[in-house]
């Protein structure tokens, strides 16, 4: 979400202290059904190739201190990410490419809003053929029973956990806008089809989505074009101005 090098805030140690008050507030004005979802990227230790534990450190304190539950975590995995660092990934080579993001889905009581019929992916093509020529129900090697309850059609498949989403918006026509009015776009944009993901999932239309850290405002884009009502915050009066650009 945050790190001092892309934004001057606090470092990944500091980021948990800094972090706590906001998220104690993000709690006080959720809704008992209501989900905050926190997308965080990793970091290396400096001078090091080791990791920041941070992410899990801020998740064992969102639960224990502030009583968030923990309702599921994703991944959110980014194919087009670069090799970095590169020290330690194209240089000495002792490290692999760092492309996913850890997001930690929390909720206020054990059971959040969630439909996971409103987020289906489209079937692969042997579950297609599956659908259309039929499946002798039988016990899997895994032991598992397919029964023929496997052959509805349910208009798609279950989404894992792991959302592949690249963030190549390079042609989008927040990019062509900020370009003709001279902006520099937010450095560190999530695709939109990341908050779609989530606003379909956990919310209905006419629903109350707050943004505390905006940025370039994809989550109220989002949110606006899915009929859910949004406030944002964003602390860079520059990044504000870009904002706005998307609503034209
Ligand atoms: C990772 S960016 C969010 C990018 C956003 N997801 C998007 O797609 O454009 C985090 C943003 O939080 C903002 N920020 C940091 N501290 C803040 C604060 N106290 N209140 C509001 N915004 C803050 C930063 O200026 C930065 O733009």
């Amino acid at each position: 979400m945050t790190r001092k090098k892309e934004y001057g805030n606090e470092s990944a140690e500091q980021y948990i202290e800094w972090f706590l008050p906001f998220a104690k507030e993000f709690k006080r004005v959720l809704t008992n059904d209501g989900s905050f979802v926190l997308d965080l990227g990793g970091a290396y230790l400096p001078g090091n190739p080791v990791r920041s534990i941070y992410q899990y450190e801020l998740l064992v304190r969102l639960c224990k201190e502030l009583g968030f539950f923990l309702a599921q975590e994703f991944y959110h995995y980014n194919p087009s990410r670069l090799p970095t660092p590169a020290e330690w990934v194209t240089v000495r080579r002792i490290r692999v490419k760092d492309s996913v993001n850890i997001v930690w889905w929390l909720s206020k009581t054990p059971n959040p809003k969630a439909d996971n019929r409103k987020v289906l992916k489209p079937y692969s093509e042997s579950m297609k053929n599956l659908l259309k020529n039929g499946y002798k129900a039988k016990v899997r090697p895994s032991g598992h029973d397919i029964s023929d309850k496997f052959q509805k059609d349910n208009q798609g498949a279950i989404p894992p956990n792991l959302l592949e989403i690249a963030n190549t918006e390079s042609n989008s026509p927040y990019m062509k806008r900020c370009k003709e009015a001279g902006l520099k776009p937010h450095p560190a944009r999530f695709p939109a089809g990341f908050a779609e993901f989530f606003l379909k999932f956990l919310t209905d239309e006419g629903d109350v989505v707050l943004e505390p850290f905006a940025g370039s405002n994809t989550t109220g884009f989002v949110a606006e074009n899915l009929k859910r009502r949004w406030i944002s915050f964003e602390i860079n009066e520059d990044y504000v101005k870009g904002s706005m650009i998307r609503f034209g």
